[in-house]
């Protein structure tokens, strides 16, 4: 999908997309245990409007959902983080086949796994610890029963479009006709909205941000100092995206393998896009990678929208 999905090696993967311009970092490495938990912080600020959106829907909603995904399914989800949202989903479901979270951070599988069987003790759950940017292989244990794929939060946004659109064209060829994704996607709003959401005032989407730099460190021994930079984040109207950087403070070299990355002061290393649709450009989306859209929710304020797509 991006050039460090393409490559061997973790250290050559970050170096192809720190090198370019502009320089990149793959928002996978927002998820250390330190960013998985700060991501759950993030969720619960004021500013962050979208999880408390989603979680409207399943919670006045989910009946509706629930009769949709329909019974004895294996529900997986991608990027589950704390598995809350599936709770709300579960409690719903009727004589559901087994629960899989598939996620790249083994703290968040732990937390969506140890959530759902506190919540819902009697449920067979299967975690797979995977990059989903790499298609989702299905176990063969997993393949007799029908399936839907639950990707809730907007973790679409995180991928251009026409990325996105290929993405899912994959993820179609392995479902069988009828099979399902139920796909959470945060909406066209207010700009000064989408700002603040992503600047909230404690600063936690700040943290979550540098500590990018620090799973780093700790994962392929390169040596930024997170202190040396800043978090920023903004509405890029043409685009239709929230983009988020970090930017170096002073000048600075920074070691990633074998390779020396020099920066100078103000320069900026992208780390995510969050692109934010209208219903129409989604449907269309969808459409492009096969799917038919069979129903869409909405909170009250239609800030949020979960879409049931059919393969
Ligand atoms: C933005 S959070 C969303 C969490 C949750 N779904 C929600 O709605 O609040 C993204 C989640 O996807 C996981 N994730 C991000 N990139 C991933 C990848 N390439 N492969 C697997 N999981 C990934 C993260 O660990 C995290 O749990």
């Amino acid at each position: 999908m991006t050039e460090e999905n393409r490559t061997d090696t973790p250290i050559e993967g970050v170096w192809s997309g720190l090198k370019g311009r502009p320089r990149s970092l793959n928002p996978k490495w927002f998820y250390d245990a330190c960013g998985s938990a700060l991501f759950d912080a993030i969720t619960h600020q004021p500013e962050y409007y979208l999880t408390r959106c989603e979680r409207e829907i399943l919670e006045h909603q989910g009946a509706d959902v629930a009769r949709w995904i329909g019974p004895d399914m294996v529900l997986a989800e991608l990027g589950p983080g704390n598995g809350e949202k599936a709770v709300l989903l579960l409690r719903q479901l009727r004589r559901l086949s087994a629960y899989v979270p598939i996620d790249i951070s083994p703290a968040s599988l732990e937390a969506a796994v140890d959530g759902i069987r506190q919540a819902l003790p009697g449920i067979r759950v299967e975690a797979l610890c995977r990059d989903f940017a790499e298609g989702v292989d299905w176990p063969q244990y997993l393949t007799s029963e029908p399936r839907c794929l639950a990707f809730f939060g907007s973790t679409i946004g995180n991928m251009e479009p026409k990325a996105a659109v290929r993405w899912l064209a994959r993820l179609r060829a392995r479902l069988r006709p009828g099979e399902k994704i139920l796909l959470g996607v945060d909406l066209k709003k207010d700009p000064q909205l989408l700002h603040a959401a992503y600047n909230d005032a404690a600063g936690v989407t700040a943290a979550f941000n540098l500590n990018a730099l620090s799973h780093l460190n700790h994962a392929i021994g390169t040596d930024f100092n997170p202190d040396w930079f800043i978090h920023q984040a903004g509405y890029n109207p043409d685009q239709g995206r929230v983009e988020m950087y970090l930017q170096a403070t002073c000048d600075q070299v920074v070691h990633v393998g074998q390779h020396v990355l020099r920066l100078e002061r103000g320069e900026r290393i992208h780390t995510e896009n969050s692109y934010k649709y209208t219903l129409e450009e989604l449907l269309r989306l969808t459409e492009s990678a096969g799917f038919a859209t069979d129903r869409v929710w909405l909170d009250r304020q239609r800030w949020f929208s979960l879409h049931g797509l059919r393969a």
